[in-house]
């Protein structure tokens, strides 16, 4: 008989590894990893990449067809598996993971890959010292178009109430999250504000990030499948009107629902900036308080009082990524305590981040079964 594990078959798995752990990419941009997300296992058919760069890719001077949705590479097309959606907890928050390569996320390799920053590393001194700067102060080391956190531009997601993504339009799709000072950590938490319930085959949401400066004047559109879960607002989703740069004049900021930003493609742009902002450098026009963002989640996009009807939408198995707290129930006020009431987000008192531990286990777990998890593990 011969057993599993021939001492050719491990040197043919160690040379496996030594090439896989040699491949992900750490060149390219960044994108928001999570179940919900299209192209999360690739851009090629039947093809599960642990290593998949597609949706990081930035978007510049491409015709309308292309950028809209990451259509460029056709991300797109690739939807997520039946069930598994980006979920927002009403009033509450949600966390996603920010990186430059699957390989860095909790979605990859069991998480054993994760590290602080959005290529895997921990990055000690990153923006306060001259750990990997370029001769302007750009970080460089990885794509992430800053100087340091202060300087990061921010990242939002906006919410289409739609299930066919061939429905959502510009006007439909209203920015409802904004993060400031993101991308930076791997792990970003986004605030809700009341949304009302999606239809049964859910939402669709874009995350979307224009950077400041520190490189290519691109911009980020990646969509994802989203729902609305716990107890759901009672206001309808107005459309959204174009931001506009309002950093000199805050009387000129778009109040109300607004559009994500499209800049600098060759057609559909709904922003356009020229000159220089107040600290002088271009204007960039990013999700921040330059265009009218507000930080957190957008409590002026609705429609009036009493536009949806409330509901409770139990949180599916989707609902956190891996390694972080499940959502959290209490029994909100007026409840007869029959009906749990969703009041806040997993990790919206500080994110436990168990990936460690996590990992710890896996190691456990995997070289009692199988001796090249242990050989994988012992390389990294
Ligand atoms: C954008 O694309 C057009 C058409 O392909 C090209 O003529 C133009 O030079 C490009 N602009 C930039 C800034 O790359
Ligand atoms: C991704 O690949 C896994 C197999 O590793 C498969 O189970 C899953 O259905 C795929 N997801 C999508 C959206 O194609
Ligand atoms: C992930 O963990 C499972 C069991 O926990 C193991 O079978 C699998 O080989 C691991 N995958 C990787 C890429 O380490
Ligand atoms: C970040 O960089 C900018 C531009 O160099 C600088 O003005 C600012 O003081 C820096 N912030 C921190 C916290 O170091
Ligand atoms: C909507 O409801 C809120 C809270 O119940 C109330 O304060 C507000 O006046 C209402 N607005 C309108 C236009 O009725
Ligand atoms: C509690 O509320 C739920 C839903 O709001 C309702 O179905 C149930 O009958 C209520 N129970 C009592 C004891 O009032």
């Amino acid at each position: 008989m011969t057993p599993p594990y021939s001492g050719h078959r491990n040197r043919m798995a160690v040379l496996t590894l030594a090439i896989l752990l040699l491949a992900p990419s750490v060149l390219g941009h960044v994108a928001v990893w999570h179940k919900g997300m299209y192209c999360l296992n690739g851009t090629i058919p039947g093809v599960d990449d642990p290593d998949n760069n597609a949706p990081v890719s930035p978007l510049f001077n491409l015709s309308r067809e292309d950028w809209w949705m990451h259509h460029v590479n056709k991300c797109d097309e690739f939807p997520p598996d039946d069930g598994d959606f980006l979920e927002l907890p009403a009033g509450g928050s949600f966390v996603t993971e920010l990186a430059v390569n699957r390989a860095f996320t909790s979605l990859s390799y069991n998480g054993t890959r994760t590290g602080t920053f959005i290529d895997g590393q921990e990055h000690l001194g990153l923006g306060e010292t001259d750990e990997g700067k370029s001769a302007e102060g750009c970080i460089t080391e990885m794509n992430i178009h800053t100087m340091n956190e202060s300087m990061a531009a921010g990242t939002a997601f906006a919410i289409s109430y739609n299930s066919d993504i061939k429905e959502v339009t510009p006007e439909n799709l209203v920015v409802f999250t904004v993060l400031y000072h993101t991308p930076w950590h791997r792990v970003a938490e986004y605030k809700v504000p009341d949304l009302p319930e999606c239809p049964s085959g859910g939402c669709h949401c874009a995350w979307g990030w224009v950077a400041n400066g520190c490189g290519m004047p691109n911009m980020y559109m990646q969509p994802l499948r989203c729902k609305v879960v716990g107890q759901t607002g009672s206001k309808e989703v107005a459309p959204g009107k174009p931001p506009v740069w309002c950093e000199d004049d805050p009387s000129r900021c778009v109040s109300g629902p607004k559009q994500m930003v499209f800049w600098h493609q060759l057609e559909g742009n709904n922003v356009d900036v020229s000159g220089f902002d107040l600290s002088g450098r271009a204007r960039s026009p990013a999700y921040n308080n330059k265009m009218g963002f507000s930080e957190g989640a957008q409590t002026d996009i609705f429609l009036d009082n009493d536009s949806a009807t409330p509901t409770f939408i139990t949180p599916g198995p989707s609902s956190t990524p891996p390694g972080f707290s499940e959502p959290a129930f209490t029994s909100g006020p007026g409840s007869n305590g029959s009906e749990p009431t969703f009041t806040s987000g997993p990790g919206a008192n500080g994110v436990r981040d168990i990936s460690g531990f996590l990992s710890l286990v896996t190691t456990v777990v995997s070289c009692a079964t199988l001796q090249l998890s242990c050989i994988y593990l012992y390389l990294i």
